[in-house]
């Protein structure tokens, strides 16, 4: 395989519920939830029967065809959402392309062909694919891969100053993540969603959030646009949405249907039956079983042990997030602190180097989250200052 991936020298084979096991039968809390996608943790026997059920009557048609799971899903994302319409494709870069082309399309009908540049954030996280690399605002990720896309502005996250002076006459879309996730789980200021919200809506220009990462439930609402009084124009999901299965979904105001006619974009495999039965599964226990307010409650609980930690060691100079998105800010680099979590039985990972993050199963409970604190207590206890 290419190591296109840091990966940690074990082999996952099991898992249950907000737990895995290695090969040699040793045991971990994970923390990690396969970034941001086990919402309702390993094995859920709520997934596996809606698969199996799935698998004996339909797993691909293509969509020259209806199928009741999809139709079925596309209309629970609906209701519970401020969407009409409904896209489905495979991950979160998909969504992204998919919600960029329809942008672009949308503005070119409406106003000309000048409208096409979409203003995105530094530090943004959009995809790897070729369009979401040059809307993604990290250096580090995109060097090698130019030339880049044309009509992408990048401009500081949380400056509203800045998106002012970026907008003129050819500028179609804003795309953001509400949380950045990979850029270092960054939350907005106060009121900065609803002003670029406010200055999106002055200049008819459209606002694309997206929730790939902090999406279904994971801060504690359904979605996470809904802490901030806003709505978007376009959103897309991926990660949580499926628990793990292949998917991410594309959801628009009413206004933009017409713009994505019969052959204006497509995917073989976006939402098949088998996919979004196990999907539709997914997201109706999220809605119905408590998952989101236990995020809530749980994430208001691992921010104040956190917080207390922080109280603590002065080698931690931030805690970030929201529900069970949540970050530690270090002073260096946490790749130490990391690998000492899994000799002692906890998965977490550390992105932008010094930041480390968890997003574990939504399912987690007090139990799971007072033992990586303590052990975390333990780890930051022995570092030399
Ligand atoms: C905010 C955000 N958008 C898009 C993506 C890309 O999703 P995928 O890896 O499913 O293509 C990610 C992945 O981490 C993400 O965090």
């Amino acid at each position: 395989m290419f190591q296109t991936y840091k990966r940690s020298p074990i082999t996952l084979v099991k898992g249950d519920g907000c737990r895995v096991w290695d090969e040699n039968g040793k045991e971990y809390i994970d923390f990690v939830g396969g970034i941001a996608v086990c919402a309702l943790g390993h094995s859920s026997p709520i997934l596996s029967k809606a698969l199996w059920e799935q698998s004996k009557k339909l797993v691909h048609v293509s969509n020259l065809f209806y199928t009741q799971p999809q139709t079925e899903l596309a209309q629970v994302l609906v209701e519970n959402s401020f969407a009409d319409r409904v896209f489905f494709c495979n991950s979160g870069a998909e969504a992204n392309e998919a919600a960029m082309k329809l942008a672009r399309r949308y503005s070119k009908e409406k106003f000309g062909p000048e409208r096409h540049v979409i203003i995105t954030m530094d530090n943004s996280f959009h995809g790897r694919t070729m369009a979401t690399l040059s809307a993604t605002g990290q250096e580090k990720i995109r060097t090698g891969f130019d030339p880049f896309l044309e009509g992408f502005r990048y401009i500081p996250f949380n400056d509203l100053g800045n998106l002012k002076s970026a907008i003129d006459g050819s500028v179609c879309a804003v795309i953001l993540e509400p949380i950045q996730g990979e850029g270092g789980v960054v939350l907005p200021e106060p009121d900065y969603l609803k002003g670029v919200r406010e200055i999106c809506r002055e200049h008819e220009i459209l606002l694309l959030l997206d929730e790939v990462q902090v999406g279904m439930g994971r801060t504690g609402r359904l979605f996470a646009y809904q802490h901030f009084g806003i709505k978007p124009d376009i959103m897309t999901l991926a990660k949580a949405l499926g628990n793990g299965l292949p998917i991410g979904a594309m959801l628009a105001k009413e206004e933009l249907t017409d713009t994505f006619g019969p052959g204006s974009h497509g995917s073989t495999f976006g939402g098949t039956p088998l996919i979004t039965a196990g999907v539709l599964a997914v997201v109706k226990s999220l809605l119905n079983d408590g998952w989101i307010e236990n995020a809530r409650e749980m994430g208001d609980y691992f921010k104040n042990k956190l917080i207390n930690l922080q109280q603590k060691y002065s080698i931690i100079k931030d805690v970030r997030g929201l529900g069970l998105m949540l970050g530690l800010l270090l002073d260096r680099d946490g790749t130490d602190i990391v690998n000492t979590c899994m000799e002692r039985g906890f998965l977490i990972n550390c992105i932008q180097e010094r930041v480390l993050r968890f997003v574990p199963p939504l399912i987690i409970g007090k139990v799971e989250i007072d033992l990586l604190i303590n052990c975390l207590d333990e780890i930051l206890k022995e570092i030399k200052i």
